[in-house]
């Protein structure tokens, strides 16, 4: 979506939040606990703040669950968490379904394992006609890997003659992301407090407003939420240009 067309609710509120959920080692850490501990809280968090999407007048929530680079964790946290995404799915799958949530995935599948992929896949179709909130779950993703799996596929069609040269622009290449069906982020939030992106969402956060908030993520409560959502309506959004 071009990175002019402002995304907000009647009230200023930012319509695509996209969170970083980070911080649940930290917290199971704290606790004297394994780090999957801390994943299991968080997962449980994620339904509270889905909740908390249509009083904010959020339609679209995009979460971070997993990252290209999250391969290089201990096999234990990773096939833990791999356990916990299928668990999560057939735990939330029918209140997902009646509360009005349609669920999409994005990330590359290829690497992960069959049965979660089948998984997913069904959720996706199971919820498909769903509007309330739109939550993607961002598995396997990483916003270069995205990008450069959308160029590979430009220059297939380019190479079978159905796309030229002079087609790539911002608007074709968009086309091809994980995300081109979703409007831009106009708000991310990092629980934790670090201050970087890790490869979320590269091309799609241009103009996102950021928000890097020191809670933990299984702390993050819906007040929190709210109120981060708050203080977007107060930012001057310019886009580049000067405003009159
Ligand atoms: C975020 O929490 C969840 C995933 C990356 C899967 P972390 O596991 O990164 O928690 P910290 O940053 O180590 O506290
Ligand atoms: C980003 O958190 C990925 C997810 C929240 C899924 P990380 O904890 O993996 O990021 P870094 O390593 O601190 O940059
Ligand atoms: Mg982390």
């Amino acid at each position: 979506m071009a990175a002019d067309a402002q995304e907000t609710t009647p009230d200023g509120g930012p319509k695509h939040v996209a969170i970083i959920m980070d911080g649940n080692g930290r917290w199971a850490q704290k606790r004297g606990r394994p780090r999957l501990f801390g994943h299991q809280a968080g997962a449980r968090r994620v339904r509270d703040i889905v909740e908390a999407c249509p009083g904010q007048g959020v339609k679209y929530l995009t979460i971070f669950a997993f990252s290209t680079e999250n391969w290089k964790r201990t096999q234990t946290e990773v096939s833990g968490l791999m356990a916990l995404f299928r668990r999560y799915i057939v735990r939330e799958a029918r209140a997902l379904l009646t509360k009005g949530v349609r669920v999409r995935f994005i990330g590359d599948r290829i690497r992960l394992d069959e049965k979660l992929v089948a998984m997913m896949d069904e959720l996706e179709l199971l919820t498909s006609h769903n509007d309330l909130v739109h939550l993607t779950v961002a598995l396997n993703y990483g916003g270069r890997d995205e990008v450069t799996r959308a160029a590979k596929r430009l220059a297939y069609e380019i190479e079978q003659g159905r796309l030229t040269h002079k087609d790539v622009d911002a608007e074709t290449l968009s086309r091809f992301l994980d995300t081109h069906v979703l409007p831009d982020p106009d708000l991310v939030i990092r629980t934790s407090g670090e201050a970087r992106i890790s490869n979320f969402l590269l091309w799609q956060s241009a103009y996102a407003e950021y928000e890097f908030v020191d809670t933990l993520w299984p702390d993050f409560t819906p007040e929190e939420f709210a109120r981060v959502c708050a203080s977007y309506a107060a930012r001057d959004r310019r886009f580049g240009a000067v405003k009159t």
